[in-house]
């Protein structure tokens, strides 16, 4: 459980690589009065992620990290995240696998929206996959971030039926808009409200 400090909303990061449809959800949820969040900081590996211009309309500062080097890329992240108080990450779409090292020193602060029904489809071409194996449910999980990849506790998930003529790509569509409903309740949930 993640401690709320009352009225005070809990500043928050989210991590991103691309579009950033999670982050533009995030940020207008945070912006509601009973939301426990604010965020304060965004990260992107990717200085073309589209996310940053939504960032930059609800003027949150970004900073743009280059993954050359991952080990000194984590230490400036770590850096901004201590600058700025960031007490809980929201991983949104994020490319880059997070350390170990990295994963204690936030433990039980890191979150991440997958699209899968987990432990179902860890990792990339989910959709591809479900359709494959010919599931008739697919979804979207919120899970904590442990050192294994989307194996974390799940916070809450969100079941979505695989029609007869879904293809990955229709299916990622129907996914996303269950994901950006389901990312604020996750972080309603671990606030009790
Ligand atoms: C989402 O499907 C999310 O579950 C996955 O990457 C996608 C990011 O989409 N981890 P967006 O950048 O939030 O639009």
């Amino acid at each position: 459980m993640v401690q709320s400090t009352g009225p005070k909303k809990i500043k928050c990061s989210v991590f991103i690589s691309g579009t950033g449809s999670n982050l533009k959800s995030l940020i207008q949820f945070s912006k509601k009065k009973n939301s426990p969040i604010s965020i304060k900081l965004i990260i992107s590996d990717n200085a073309k992620a589209k996310g940053l211009k939504f960032g930059k309309i609800f003027k949150i500062p970004n900073k743009v990290i280059n993954y050359k080097n991952k080990s000194i890329a984590e230490k400036k992240i770590i850096y901004e995240l201590k600058n700025k108080d960031i007490r809980i990450i929201c991983l949104a779409g994020f490319m880059k696998i997070l350390s170990k090292s990295f994963i204690k020193n936030f433990k039980g602060k890191i979150l991440n929206i997958h699209p899968s029904l987990l432990p179902k489809y860890k990792g990339l071409n989910t959709h591809q996959r479900a359709i494959s194996n010919n599931e008739k449910y697919s979804g979207c999980t919120v899970h904590f971030v442990n050192s294994r990849l989307d194996s974390g506790k799940i916070i809450l998930q969100k079941e979505v039926k695989i029609g007869k003529f879904d293809t990955p790509k229709s299916l990622a569509k129907k996914i996303l808009l269950q994901e950006h409903k389901l990312y604020p309740k996750a972080i309603k949930k671990l606030f009790n409200l």
